[in-house]
């Protein structure tokens, strides 16, 4: 396990000071605003590639901004996400999502290889395509019912992808409002009191616990099912990680999907795309990835310490160094990407970062790409007309969360 490194703490490493001194760096989530990055903050940051950032905690970590470096950091095995040891560096002050330390996001191979392969089973592409016909219906089961004028979070962002992992882990669909407060208040860094973030990561501890008292009670066969029957028959799971497990697919599995088609409606109609779609809904899936690339759910990755002195390719990162790797900003990088900042629907790459990379790659991507693919087709399809119900200014935007995207998205058709 990695050991805290004087430098970190210290901050007697040329560059930490210096960062800090500049005060250019706010803090921790940088751009949530109206959901933009900062474009004068990611350009500093790529001529000066692993500047420092304070974290709202206090502790330092290096911003890995430029594809190379965010695609190695999240690939390499010399960086672990298991920051439960003393000292370890943090994002939150108090209490952030680093600190569930048998949850598949904390773990390091090969604990993390264990309980991945658990699940991993069940969200295979092949496995996906069988859901689309699935996830089709839902998508026409909520969008029969849109209202006019609709917040299009509330009727159809927000619901559909919970109601499909819900399906798939074989739950009922009760109680998914309150579930949204509790997951809101747990993604949250300081858009929640610390109070308010533990009691909602107790209730969404404790609706994981009442899901599995119920299949225990009566079996089925959906993926929580397969969960228990390795936690009981088979003893691959510890009963925390099975709790663990459960609420975190059902929060990780509709939080970035919501914000990923709440943001994505948005970008595409206010830039006049959106009846592009509508007019040839062939474009929806190349304009998915490219709603992933401009517009991703989430600015960064998880933190990552070093474990071993590494050499990235814009600099070295010592031993017990945090670094973030700021896939949003890795995205719009002009190595990478032509006209990064133009938000273009026919762009020929999907080759993005917002599913992240390596070990932690994204369980969900292929569900999440079918999702977003199925429900804008839906969309555009359905109401080929829609637009924005307020003008485009006025819509706010979540801050101090994890999550990117606007709060309300009201519409009309
Ligand atoms: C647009 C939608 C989504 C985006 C952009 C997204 C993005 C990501 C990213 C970037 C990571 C890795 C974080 C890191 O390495 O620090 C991740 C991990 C994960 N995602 Fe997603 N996600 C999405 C949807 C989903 C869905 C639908 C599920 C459903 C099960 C899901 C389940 C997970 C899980 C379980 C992990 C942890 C994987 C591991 O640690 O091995 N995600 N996601």
């Amino acid at each position: 396990m990695a050991k805290r490194h004087e430098s970190v703490t210290g901050g007697r490493r040329d560059g930490w000071g210096e960062m800090v001194l500049m005060g250019s760096v706010e803090r921790y989530p940088f751009w949530a605003g109206a959901g933009e990055i900062a474009p004068e903050f990611v350009r500093r940051l790529r001529a000066a590639p692993l500047d420092a950032v304070e974290l709202p905690s206090g502790d330092r970590a290096w911003l890995a901004v430029r594809y190379d470096d965010v695609a190695e950091v999240l690939a390499s095995r010399a960086f672990t996400r298991n920051l439960t040891y003393p000292g370890a560096p943090r994002v939150a002050a108090d209490f952030d999502v680093s600190d569930l330390p048998g949850a598949i996001l904390n773990l390091d191979p090969p604990e993390h290889t264990r309980v991945r392969r658990l699940v991993a089973g069940a969200f295979t592409p092949r496995l996906v395509e069988r859901q689309r016909p699935r996830i089709r219906a839902v998508c026409g089961e909520l969008l029969d019912g849109l209202a006019n004028p609709a917040d299009l979070i509330d009727a159809f962002a927000f619901p559909m992808p919970m109601v499909v992992i819900c399906e798939m882990l074989g739950v009922p669909r009760t109680d998914l409002d309150r579930f949204r407060d509790w997951s809101s208040a747990y993604v949250s860094l300081s858009a929640h009191p610390l109070e308010e973030r533990v009691a909602a990561l107790e209730q969404l501890q404790e609706y994981a616990r009442e899901m599995i008292r119920r299949r225990r009670a009566a079996p089925g066969d959906g993926l929580l099912d397969a969960l228990i029957r390795a936690r009981d028959e088979e003893d691959r799971l510890s009963e925390d990680e099975l709790v663990l497990m459960t609420f975190s697919l059902i929060v990780a599995g509709h939080e970035a999907t919501t914000a990923a088609l709440s943001r994505g409606v948005f970008r595409l109609l206010v830039t006049g795309r959106y009846a592009d779609l509508a007019d040839d809904p062939g474009r929806v899936p190349a304009a998915v990835e490219e709603i992933l690339r401009h517009d991703p759910p989430a600015d960064a990755a998880f933190l990552r310490v070093a474990t071993e002195d590494v050499r990235l390719p814009s600099g070295r990162v010592r031993a017990g160094e945090a670094v973030l790797a700021v896939t949003s900003a890795a995205n719009r990088d002009p190595a990478k990407f032509d006209r990064p900042d133009v938000f273009d629907i026919a762009r020929p790459t999907a080759d993005h970062l917002a599913f992240g990379r390596g070990p932690h790659y994204c369980l969900g991507a292929s569900l999440a790409r079918a999702e977003l693919q199925i429900a804008l087709a839906e969309l555009v399809t359905r109401f080929p007309r829609l637009r924005l119900a307020v003008p485009p200014g006025s819509i706010e935007w979540r801050t101090g969360s994890l999550m990117l995207g606007p709060t309300t998205l009201p519409v009309e058709h």
